[in-house]
């Protein structure tokens, strides 16, 4: 309520009779501007009334809140003639009103009683004081210092009104202000209105206030006793507080909060995807709640590591200058042209496509070929981290996906855990192996692989131990094996393969002079020109130390070399050093290997094979040899059972033909015959040992003597025909390591001489058989003698 200040007193007009508006909870004193509610009908229907002429209504208080339908009795006699300044309708029907008292008058009689009161009135004229007196002013100061202090108390009151209170002096007009301002009862505040004398009424008012200032200093006890409460329970809040900076400085719980803080900091570093970083966040708070030391927050510790450890966010930006990939190949890799050809259109194509979906590359080929590190190559060609990971022996779907965070001791799989070794979301991910995953009870780790090689799935690869997905759509994906055949159908239909074969003795020779020994040199810190080693003393070293399909070996005996001369340095012996055959023989001891032909003698029996094998060729002895028994056939050697039957079917044709061997009639009833392949404990299977049997054993029924530097590699039949056989670029390549000089294969196998680097073609001599009467032709050291005593058993 608000003092209406000084507008034009309209209290001169104000007429005899007045529409009558009872008020149930309110008593307004004159000079007051307030908003009504009015939902009565006489009441609303006195407002219109009022409305349609001058506007005035004589408010006065029903004596009683709750009656309904005042009479006139129940409405008390003096009230305040107010002004309507507004009216609005409200949507339910109600009125609402802003009124302005105007002057007190007094009822005289009723005129009407419907539809609403009509009164006749009569102006309450206030007696006049002259001057300010001492006993007003002293009045006036009380109620002045009471307002204060009841607000000081915490008596709700709008400052404005203060502020006006403040600087009131009529003693009438201040008692009226407070009265209406302090929340008093209807009744108190009628009895204040009724009063005409302004000291009195002022009086009055200082006495309600007075009570009213009781009743505050009570309720204020009340409160404080109630804080007192309060003060309790905050006083053993800071105990408590007190307790934990105790235990802080006691135990480790300001590591432990530290710890807590510091996991926010990285969760909040790690651009997490929404999802994984509201999984963090509630790991943590759990942590936050654990005992420290407990078992499982250990557990959910290591979890929050890995979470805020992987590169969620973190990539490397593409270099796709293909020149510039040409030029970083060929720093690393000598020759292989045809297989930088293919990997520069390979990453051409993701160029062209802007994203690095579409197959994935797998090298295949025998180990130290430079598989591994031509995918390194590639990630330092066009800028990327580089991982690799050995899927070999994997026999476990959780090896790739992980173990549920409940297993104890859980980890992420390999994939998830090379991610986070890159420290990057897009690294050249190298997969070594792959020809060597298994099956077993525990799952196919194939079907995992295939869902991390499926660029339609392994945007989202879920795995076990983190539970949130992780992104790899943008890693580049390269496998590596030794060979296709045992890679599961579903996966090799995902790869493009790239075959990398063997290397022949020249481009051993290369890599060594061009890569290994400056490679080797640098790691050793041997300044270039400190050390020479001749090329026939590299060659020395391929082909008498060395007996592989890549340049592992090679490079370790190099380093072996360098290490025994950088010795010899360290001693201050010399400073320049010159490498030659000689020396070789003196740093590497007694050669290793020697070319077949300068080994052992040519033998009866002792059949030189060809073999292909996942680490590249290999040449492959058959040993058969007779013994007095009664026509049994004994098989050594890990043999499998195509070879065994291979074995038979060379026995039978050999047996067919003993006429024309010239072997004695009934050699066969009394003869056990025994073939083996040594190093027996490698397993060996196939057909193509077959010629390879059956020469050794016509060689041992006959007696005839072998040539050592002929190898053999061909199926045969009942009948002696030669069938084409596999992997004869490998099997070449292994002729010409081992010193072979010549190779009988099938005929129908010549077209594969295409396929082999003439280096390695160069000085060996090919015969192509039909049957294995020219393998034997070929074979023998001289021609078949037959009969022969030797068969006399
Ligand atoms: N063509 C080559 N040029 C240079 N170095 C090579 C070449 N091929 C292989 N190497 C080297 O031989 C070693 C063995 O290669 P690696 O990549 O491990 O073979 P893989 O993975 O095929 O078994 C590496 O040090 C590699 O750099
Ligand atoms: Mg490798």
């Amino acid at each position: 309520m608000a003092e209406s200040g000084d507008k034009k007193n309209p209290q001169v007009g104000i007429p005899e009779r007045l529409p009558l508006l009872p008020m149930r909870d309110i008593v307004v004193f004159p000079h007051m501007l307030l908003p009504l509610f009015i939902a009565r009908g006489i009441s609303i229907r006195a407002i219109e009334e009022a409305l349609a002429g001058n506007k005035m209504v004589l408010l006065a208080a029903q004596k009683s809140l709750d009656i309904e339908g005042p009479q006139p009795g129940d409405i008390y006699s003096v009230g305040t003639v107010g002004a309507i300044m507004r009216m609005i309708k409200l949507p339910d029907g109600k009125v609402k009103v802003l009124v302005q008292g105007l002057a007190k008058a007094k009822i005289v009689s009723f005129v009407q009683s419907a539809p609403f009161y009509q009164v006749k009135i009569k102006k309450v004229v206030e007696p006049a004081r002259d001057g300010v007196s001492v006993e007003s002013e002293a009045v006036i100061r009380t109620v002045k210092e009471q307002v204060e202090r009841m607000v000081s108390l915490g008596k709700p009151i709008i400052p404005d009104v203060v502020a006006v209170i403040e600087n009131m002096e009529n003693p009438g007009r201040l008692a009226d202000m407070v009265a209406s301002n302090m929340g008093l009862t209807v009744d108190a505040a009628q009895e204040v209105l009724e009063l005409q004398d302004p000291i009195a009424r002022l009086r009055k008012v200082s006495g309600f206030l007075a009570k009213e200032m009781d009743v505050l200093l009570v309720q204020q006890k009340i409160q404080s006793e109630a804080r007192g409460e309060m003060d309790k329970m905050q006083r053993e809040y800071f105990l408590r507080e007190q307790m934990k900076a105790i235990q802080k400085e006691l135990g480790d719980s300001d590591e432990r909060i530290e710890e807590i803080e510091e996991f926010r900091v990285k969760i909040a570093a790690a651009e997490m995807p929404e999802k994984v970083a509201k999984e963090a966040e509630k790991q943590l708070k759990r942590l936050g709640k654990m005992h420290p030391d407990s078992a499982e927050a250990g557990t959910v510790r290591t979890y929050l590591e890995w979470l805020v450890e992987l590169p969620w966010g973190k990539s490397t930006r593409d270099n796709l200058d293909i020149h510039l990939a040409k030029k970083v190949l060929d720093e690393d890799h000598y020759n292989l042209e045809k297989v930088k050809e293919r990997i520069l259109e390979f990453l051409a194509v993701r160029k062209m496509k802007g994203r690095m979906k579409g197959p994935i590359l797998c090298f295949v080929g025998p180990p130290g070929v430079g598989k591994t590190s031509l995918g390194r190559s590639i990630a330092r060609a066009i800028g990327r981290e580089f991982v690799r990971v050995s899927l070999g022996g994997i026999r476990d779907e959780a090896e790739i996906r992980g173990h549920r965070r409940t297993y104890v001791g859980s980890l992420p799989g390999r994939i998830i855990q090379g991610i986070k070794q890159a420290g990057t979301n897009n690294p050249v991910f190298m997969m070594d192996e792959i020809d060597k995953i298994g099956i077993d009870f525990r799952g196919d780790p194939s079907s995992a692989l295939l869902e991390v090689l499926d660029p339609e799935q392994n945007h989202a690869f879920s795995d076990h131990y983190l539970g949130v997905p992780f992104d790899l759509s943008n890693v580049m994906f390269i496998t590596t094996a030794n060979q296709i055949d045992p890679i599961p159908v579903p996966l090799r239909d995902r790869m493009e393969m790239i075959e990398i074969s063997s290397y022949t003795t020249e481009e051993k020779e290369g890599i060594a002079r061009n890569y290994l020994i400056p490679r080797q040199l640098s790691e050793h810190g041997v300044s270039a020109g400190a050390v020479h080693i001749s090329d026939a003393a590299i060659r020395h070293v391929v082909t008498q130390y060395t007996r592989e399909a890549g340049v592992r070996n090679l490079e370790r005996e190099i380093a072996h070399i360098l290490r025994k001369i950088v010795r010899q340095m360290a001693e201050g012996k010399r400073r320049k050093y010159h490498v030659g055959p000689s020396s070789v023989h003196r740093y590497l001891g007694i050669p290793k290997f020697l070319p077949e032909a300068e080994q052992e003698k040519d033998e009866v029996g002792v059949a030189t094979g060809l073999a292909w094998t996942p680490t590249g060729g290999d040449i492959l002895r058959v040993e058969a040899t007779t013994m007095t028994g009664k026509g049994g056939l004994t098989l050594t050697g890990s043999l499998g059972d195509v070879m065994k039957e291979s074995a038979q079917a060379a026995l039978s044709y050999i047996r067919s033909r003993s006429k024309h061997f010239g072997i004695l009639p009934g050699t066969f009833s009394k003869t056990d015959i025994h073939i083996h392949v040594p190093a027996g404990a490698i397993p060996k299977d196939g057909p193509s040992a077959g010629i390879t049997m059956a020469t050794a054993l016509a060689s041992v029924l006959t007696g005839c003597i072998l040539r050592r530097d002929m190898a053999m590699t061909g199926e045969v039949t009942l009948q002696g025909r030669v069938l084409p056989v596999g992997g004869l670029k490998e099997k070449i390549l292994a002729a010409k390591r081992a010193g072979i000089k010549g190779i009988i294969l099938p005929r129908r196998n010549k077209k594969d001489l295409e396929e082999v680097p003439l280096q390695a073609q160069r000085g060996m001599k090919f015969i192509f058989a039909d049957h294995m009467d020219d393998v034997l032709v070929s074979a023998f050291r001289g021609s078949l003698k037959r009969p022969h005593q030797h068969q006399k058993l």
